[in-house]
């Protein structure tokens, strides 16, 4: 148990922060996208990387709260560098713009951390007609990382130099649907806001699962791994005032602080002990083991090659 604060056998524990696991690391040189920086895990997950020397270029759909963000992360650490871009993952459109803006900027990409999402919303379908957390959760950053994928190559190859793609999935992938609903996925009737969620964070998992695959069968030096950040006071139930009232009321006594919050995401993305490490859950900066949908090859597969086909054309 977190409270505790007993340790796993990276040394650290749910309790850590993400300043603990990330101390003494120099990050200098490597440039990070974080999705989803504009408030709680990604923010944190941005400050901390740019402490430690990261380049980390926030993308949010919001660019006004980005640059707030910013400007608080560079009046405590002045050398930060930092940029804010404008990413909708909720719009295939936006990712692609994103994406090619990104591209064209010549930038280096090290780490990609698939960091935005949205819990349990009523049914809404995106701009591209897809049920809402689907297209931003797990969609919008699937094609993210495709259309990112040849700068991260390039990257790791010019700087003999691993790469990272981090995606934050959640326990909550225990309450998808039976593995995905392929066939109702836009269905109205069928929708149940919290199997949903639990539906597109199955979806993270398997996505790191998949591209796992594709680059030990290529010998690319990129990882892909993912995780779940702990239970943590955020904006992320701003679609449920009862539950939020509650969790804001008692949260302190029982849930991790943002801080601890980032911890796991920061762990991936930058410890050594995660060198070559790939296709792995972890939790409380440690690995664990998601349920045996997400240890579904065949289903990875699958998720993989309807993906493609609902992203298509994607150049
Ligand atoms: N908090 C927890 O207890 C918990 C537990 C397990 C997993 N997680 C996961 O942790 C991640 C971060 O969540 P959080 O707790 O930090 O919640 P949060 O404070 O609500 O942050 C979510 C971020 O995602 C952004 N976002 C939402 N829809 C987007 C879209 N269409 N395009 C671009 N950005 C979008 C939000 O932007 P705006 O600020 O503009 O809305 C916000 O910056 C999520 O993937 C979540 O599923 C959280």
């Amino acid at each position: 148990m977190w409270i505790f604060g007993r340790k796993g056998a990276s040394g650290f524990s749910a309790s850590s922060t993400a300043e603990d696991v990330t101390k003494g690391i120099d990050a200098t040189g490597l440039t990070a996208i974080v999705t989803g920086a504009s408030s709680g895990i990604g923010f944190e997950t941005t400050r901390v990387l740019a402490l430690h020397g990261v380049h980390v270029v926030m993308a949010v759909r919001n660019i006004e709260s980005g640059q707030k963000v910013k400007e608080n992360i560079v009046s405590e650490i002045p050398n930060a560098k930092v940029d804010v871009m404008e990413l909708d993952l909720s719009s295939l459109a936006s990712v692609r713009k994103f994406a090619a803006e990104f591209v064209s900027s010549n930038l280096p990409l090290n780490i990609l951390i698939n960091n935005a999402g949205v819990m349990a919303p009523p049914f809404t379908l995106s701009k591209d007609k897809i049920e809402l957390q689907f297209a931003t959760n797990h969609l919008g950053h699937f094609l993210l990382t495709e259309l990112l994928l040849e700068t991260m190559k390039r990257t790791s190859r010019e700087q003999n130099k691993e790469g990272r793609i981090v995606n934050v999935s959640s326990e909550a992938h225990r309450f998808a649907y039976k593995g995905i609903f392929f066939d109702q996925l836009n269905d109205e009737s069928s929708y149940n806001p919290i199997y949903a969620y639990g539906q597109s964070k199955l979806a993270n998992i398997l996505h790191a699962k998949e591209l796992t695959k594709h680059f030990k069968e290529n010998g690319v030096n990129l990882t892909a791994n993912v995780l779940h950040p702990g239970s943590i006071q955020t904006n992320l139930l701003r679609y449920h005032n009862i539950i939020n009232g509650v969790v804001d009321w008692i949260g302190k006594y029982f849930l991790k602080n943002i801080p601890q919050g980032a911890a796991t995401t920061c762990y991936v993305a930058l410890h050594p002990q995660v060198e070559g490490v790939s296709g792995e859950y972890f939790m409380d900066s440690n690995i664990a083991q998601p349920n045996s949908y997400a240890k579904n090859a065949g289903l990875a597969k699958e998720l993989w090659d309807i993906s493609l086909t609902m992203v298509a054309p994607y150049h």
